[in-house]
């Protein structure tokens, strides 16, 4: 077999948002097909880099008063930390605001102008004459022109499903800053990729490139009509990088993320003694007849960037074009969109807190096929394939033979075992066919009927009712040998989706599973170590506290405190009654401790309050647009200068209380006596506002 050289990427995150269970879909369907081409013997590189520019990153790092650079290197981490949890495992990840990102979007700028691609022209926009920005439509808030629906957004409304410009809403406010908008012109470069139509149009329904349902998407919505150039610029402020030949404009995040796949390869080729081109410029290098492979794996709401836009830009600045583009649908959860009320809005870190990583991934592959369905995730469903085809039915067959052979070796020739093993060892190549297509229903399928047969067998020879004939011992270890390598055989065949168990069957058999040609040839001879635990069975209530955990503080039901309340000193009994109080009564069950929402917040802006000796005022932000005004008594310790930006720990349900300068709608937490010996808690660098404390 040749091998292939080929470039993976799976779409770049955005730098303002954690990793949840929706990203998730395509960051496993990617990782697993990355897996299965290096188990393959391919030459193949996983890239990918956190999305980090645009508007929202620049409001969200104003919003938590500190610089964007301190908001993207924060998220990087907690990126990186998910995606290595749930074992996807990239060769390079990069950031989109890299010097090696910014060459590169100067190079492909010079080149699309050098070829006369590049226009200017004057847009109109609302404008945030109080925030100083120009305002993107989703930051925009008014009256709806059609319906006249209240509250809605600047492009469309979601009461009677209109889309309108920004400037047509009735009474438009910015949601930034309340202000009323104002309209302002100014030039925008834009990208001319009409002139690549025809080239377009070829490339997108060659069949080759593209699913055939997005060929005719794109045939019967865009390419009947010249397609409209592209803005790519936005003027300051803008987080992002100036362009070159155009000061105070920068370029729009989109045109710099894509370009972000190339820089991520740049940076791992340096790391590797790789040279660039070879991957993304080889028809012109000296290597063409080691051709790569571009695949690019993203979500179906992202189809027009990469299929008309990121083909263009690669023509015009004479780079290599995607082999594939792979497309996938969303993701909802008992066949509704997630949601945050209902705690399905679930988050990497969250998940990890409560479930192992190999569920899901096993999941998500036994429901992604070839097109572009939406994925659901039902709850039930889940639990049940964990338990009854993961751990009941391949895992299994380890936990039922393995302990027989603990501290032994496999046979040294391979019994006879009715063909088990060479009938599965003849599915490999239509396995590898759904693999390479995406088809992992497909392949989970097989695999599934591997293990039912398997199982069978186990079941007909009962191996655990003649361990107990000391005169069996040489027929179960037949036995058990032919049951481990037909697990094994699996392992193999499932060892893209479920990585550790490669890892875990490599331990136990003493040999590691490294290449698919592994399920060819059972092993013989080889020590079997003691049966160490592989995976245990999901309950239902680990799923359902991940739920609970995804509910969102502001969901907590607020109880306004009694208007006067008796002090205790003031109770009939007297202060002595309450000092004989046994020492048990101070005692708080589990049960009390958990009705206290403890949650982490950032310190969005911290403020002295007049006419208070103690007190600072701080907002907190307990995730999203969740916010909180606090009185906190910390002010002989803290200027508010040093409390902006920092992460604190919040008793987020205590009921609100009236003070004279307001109402503070929580406690921070602080060990220490008053006076300058006050200490906030905070947790470890990673922990995310609205995270609850356990
Ligand atoms: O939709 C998104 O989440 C984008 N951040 C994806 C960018 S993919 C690529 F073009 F960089
Ligand atoms: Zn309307």
């Amino acid at each position: 077999m040749t091998q292939r050289r080929i470039l993976v990427t799976a779409a770049l995150p955005y730098a303002n948002g954690h990793i949840h269970i929706g990203h998730l879909v395509e960051y496993i369907q990617t990782d697993i097909w990355v897996r299965f081409q290096k188990l393959r013997g391919h030459k193949c590189v996983f890239i990918c880099a956190d999305d980090t520019h645009g508007t929202a990153i620049m409001i969200r790092a104003r919003q938590e008063g500190r610089s964007e650079e301190a908001l993207i290197a924060d998220m990087r981490e907690a990126h990186i930390r998910d995606f290595a949890g749930f074992d996807i495992e990239f060769d390079n990840y990069g950031s989109t605001n890299s010097e090696a990102n910014r060459e590169l979007c100067h190079e492909i700028w010079a080149a699309l102008r050098k070829n006369g691609y590049i226009t200017e022209q004057s847009v109109t926009q609302l404008y945030d004459p109080k925030a100083g920005t120009f305002l993107a439509d989703r930051f925009v808030k008014g009256t709806c022109p059609k319906c006249q629906a209240e509250n809605q957004y600047g492009d469309n409304c979601e009461k009677c499903g209109s889309t309108y410009s920004p400037a047509d809403l009735i009474n438009p406010t910015s949601t930034l800053s309340g202000a009323t908008p104002e309209l302002r012109s100014a030039n925008h470069l834009f990208v001319s990729i009409e002139k690549l139509h025809g080239f377009l149009e070829e490339w997108t329904q060659s069949g080759e490139h593209l699913q055939s349902e997005v060929a005719n998407y794109l045939k019967g919505h865009f390419l009947g009509e010249p397609l409209r150039d592209w803005d790519v610029s936005r003027p300051a402020p803008y987080f992002g990088f100036e362009i070159s030949d155009s000061p105070g404009n920068f370029w729009y995040v989109w045109f710099d993320a894509p370009i972000g796949y190339m820089a991520s390869t740049k940076e791992w080729c340096q790391k590797h003694g790789e040279n660039f081109d070879d991957w993304w410029r080889d028809d012109k290098s000296q290597f063409s007849d080691l051709k790569s492979e571009i695949h690019h794996f993203i979500g179906k709401d992202i189809t027009y960037f990469h299929t008309l836009f990121w083909p263009a830009m690669l023509k015009a600045s004479g780079f290599n074009l995607p082999a594939k583009v792979h497309i996938h649908g969303f993701l909802t959860v008992g066949g509704e969109k997630m949601s945050k009320s209902k705690g399905t809005f679930v988050q990497a870190a969250t998940y990890l807190k409560h479930l192992d990583p190999a569920y899901l991934r096993y999941y998500y592959a036994s429901k992604l096929g070839p097109r572009l369905d939406d994925l659901d995730l039902s709850l039930d469903e889940f639990v049940d394939k964990a338990n009854k085809q993961l751990v009941g039915g391949v895992v299994n067959i380890a936990s039922r033979t393995a302990k027989f052979l603990g501290g032994k070796s496999l046979c040294e020739t391979y019994p006879a075992d009715g063909g088990l093993f060479l009938f599965a060892a003849a599915a490999h190549e239509s396995i590898a066919e759904a693999y390479e297509r995406c088809d992992y229903q497909a392949v989970i399928r097989t695999c599934k009927e591997l293990c039912d047969r398997a199982n069978t067998f186990l079941d007909e020879k009962a191996p655990w009712t003649l361990a107990k004939q000391p005169d069996k011992a040489e027929e179960v270890r037949q036995i058990c040998s032919i049951g481990l390598n037909l697990f094994r055989q699996i392992v193999v065949y499932l060892a893209p989706v479920l990585p550790r168990l490669v890892q875990q069957a490599g331990e136990l058999l003493g040999a590691p599973i490294t290449r698919w040609e592994d399920a060819q040839s059972p092993l013989t001879g080889t020590p079997v170590a003691n049966f160490q635990h592989m995976l245990k069975r999901v309950e239902l209530k680990q799923v359902q506290s991940m739920i609970d955990d995804s509910k969102p503080a502001e969901l907590l039901t607020w109880v306004e405190p009694p208007e006067t309340s008796a002090p205790a000193a003031q109770s009939p009994d007297g202060p002595e009654a309450l000092e004989k109080e046994p020492l048990v009564a101070d005692l708080c069950s589990i049960d009390d401790f958990t009705k206290i929402d403890l949650r982490v917040a950032r310190v969005v802006s911290a403020s002295h309050v007049e006419g208070a000796d103690k007190l600072v005022q701080l907002t907190l932000s307990l995730g999203g647009e969740l916010r909180r005004n606090v009185f906190a008594g910390i002010k002989s310790a803290y200027t508010p200068e040093l409390l902006v930006g920092r992460l604190v720990i919040v008793v987020a349900n205590l009921a609100p209380r009236k003070m004279r300068f307001g109402v503070s709608e929580g406690m921070v937490c602080a060990a220490g006596g008053g006076g300058q010996e006050i200490f906030l808690l905070s947790p470890d660098s990673g922990a995310v506002p609205g995270q609850r404390v356990h």
